[in-house]
């Protein structure tokens, strides 16, 4: 499998400045609770967080992964939780994707149990394709195809997270 380039880290520069803008429109006197699901969202949530200049605070959670496969086994649980309350707080989600919008979906009704004063969702990459619950992304760096994903942050079975451009993984040909 060899990543091949989607989106080359000067585009996600200039996606990730659009999002800031949109963001601090939106959060700049609210001291905003930014979640980042782990790990996935690691290499984005800190390039975002950078371009946020205004006081906010920072938070990570953890669910339950796809393991070594490339589907979503369906079976979605928090593996490691929030170190602070949500109750009144104005909630930032940060996703790296958005598939079939099972995870975000478990993980925006699980923080919408903890009663935030608001909760909205950014995302990196959405694959509209392939969505099987509706999901509202209020801030999103691309929409792209139905292409398996990996690089800045993303990764296949813990590899390529390290990659600086957002890639997708190809067959290497047999020949
Ligand atoms: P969903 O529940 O099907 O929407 O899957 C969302 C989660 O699956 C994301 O948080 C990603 O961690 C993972 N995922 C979905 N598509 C990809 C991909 O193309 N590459 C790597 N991880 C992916
Ligand atoms: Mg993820």
């Amino acid at each position: 499998m060899k990543p091949q380039i989607l989106f080359t880290r000067k585009e996600i520069e200039v996606a990730l400045g659009r999002l800031a803008a949109e963001i601090k429109r939106d959060y700049e006197c609210k001291n905003p609770l930014v979640i980042g699901i782990l790990k996935g969202s690691f290499v984005f949530m800190a390039d975002l967080i950078r371009r946020l200049d205004f006081p906010l605070e920072v938070e990570f959670i953890k669910l339950s992964s796809y393991g070594r496969g490339m589907e979503s086994t369906g079976k979605i649980k928090v593996v490691q939780g929030l170190s602070c309350p949500v109750k009144g707080r104005d909630v930032l989600v940060v996703e790296d994707i958005v598939d079939t919008g099972h995870t975000i979906t478990f993980l925006m009704d699980y923080l919408q149990r903890k009663k935030p004063a608001s909760l909205r969702l950014c995302v990196l990459t959405d694959k509209p394709s392939r969505r099987e619950v509706p999901v509202t992304i209020d801030y999103l760096g691309f929409s792209i195809p139905n292409k398996f994903i990996v690089g800045y942050g993303i990764d296949w079975d813990e590899k390529f997270r390290h990659l600086p451009d957002l890639c997708f993984l190809e067959e290497e040909s047999k020949s």
